[in-house]
């Protein structure tokens, strides 16, 4: 706590004891703390109970003088659903709470509550701030959300070949020898495996793509390393670059396909790309 304070950040109060050990930490910097109430209006993991929301926000106000309570916020677990319905609710019932603890601050605070689907189909849910996630990768939270804004992704996994052979037919690639070549063909290597996030489960089902063409990963994807099949004959060069993940040329895999391979959804592919993995921040 002590160490986002002296960032200056605003940490989400949930709880007396959770305010009280702020309070304390606030004490301890010599810094007074701005602080968001977070109420739990349906999300079922953290913050204050609605029914005991005032009374909290009572506490910060009169036994907490280093927090400044500047905010308060909920999370919304189906706005990215099709049907609007239970989110409509659970916005009102949040915005007669947000009344409810202004008039016991005395003064205006920040109120909000979107994730991604409420931003792109609850506006009623904007209030003063908005918290997008996913969006901010350029994709829909949900096949259900309403596409109210055409998005981009803005994320791409690339490395490069690093090794090119070409082998006979009936060579084996990989661990477990679980493919073996049906004719003479070109192997890339690329130094791409699952400790960097290019999971396990695309051996012998995913694929990349090279200078605009689609290439099929053979062989079981290594830790640090994965076997391409080029066919017989290839152009491709060693340091060409391999796309695994966004565009290259008119194709593209996106974080959609990843997460059907996966069984997952596109938030446990963008994050699943390994810290080792450099970044690098591109403007459009
Ligand atoms: C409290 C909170 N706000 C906002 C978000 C962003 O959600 P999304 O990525 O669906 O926009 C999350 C994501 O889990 C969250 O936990």
């Amino acid at each position: 706590m002590p160490a986002a304070l002296e960032q200056g950040l605003t940490l989400a109060v949930c709880d007396p004891d959770n305010a009280d050990a702020l309070e304390a930490a606030a004490g301890l910097v010599g810094s007074k703390a701005s602080v968001h109430l977070k109420v739990d209006t349906g999300m079922g993991r953290i913050g204050v109970d609605p029914a005991e929301a005032l009374d909290l926000a009572r506490h910060l106000v009169r036994s907490c003088p280093n927090l400044s309570l500047d905010g308060v916020f909920t999370h919304l677990p189906v706005s990215d659903e099709a049907d609007p319905g239970w989110t409509r609710e659970q916005v009102a019932r949040f915005r007669g709470l947000v009344d409810g603890i202004q008039d016991v601050v005395g003064r205006r605070i920040l109120a909000h509550s979107s994730n991604s689907g409420a931003v792109l189909g609850h506006p009623e849910a904007w209030l003063d701030m908005v918290r997008p996630g996913i969006m901010a990768y350029g994709f829909y939270p949900d096949a259900g959300t309403p596409r109210t804004v055409d998005l981009l992704p803005g994320l791409s996994f690339q490395t490069r070949v690093s090794f090119l052979k070409k082998v006979a037919a009936g060579t084996s690639i990989g661990y477990g020898r679980t493919w073996v070549a049906p004719e003479d063909t070109w192997i890339a290597t690329i130094p791409a495996g699952y400790a960097d996030g290019f999971n396990r489960l695309f051996s012998n089902r995913g694929r990349v793509l090279i200078d605009g063409r689609s290439y099929p990963i053979v062989g079981r994807v290594c830790m640090d390393q994965s076997m391409v099949n080029l066919g017989p004959e290839t152009s491709v060069k060693v340091g060409d670059t391999v796309v695994l993940l966004g565009r290259s040329g008119e194709e593209e895999i996106s974080a959609y396909e990843w997460a059907e391979k996966l069984g997952t959804i596109t938030y446990e592919v963008t994050c699943q790309i390994n810290g080792r993995v450099e970044r690098v921040y591109d403007g459009y």
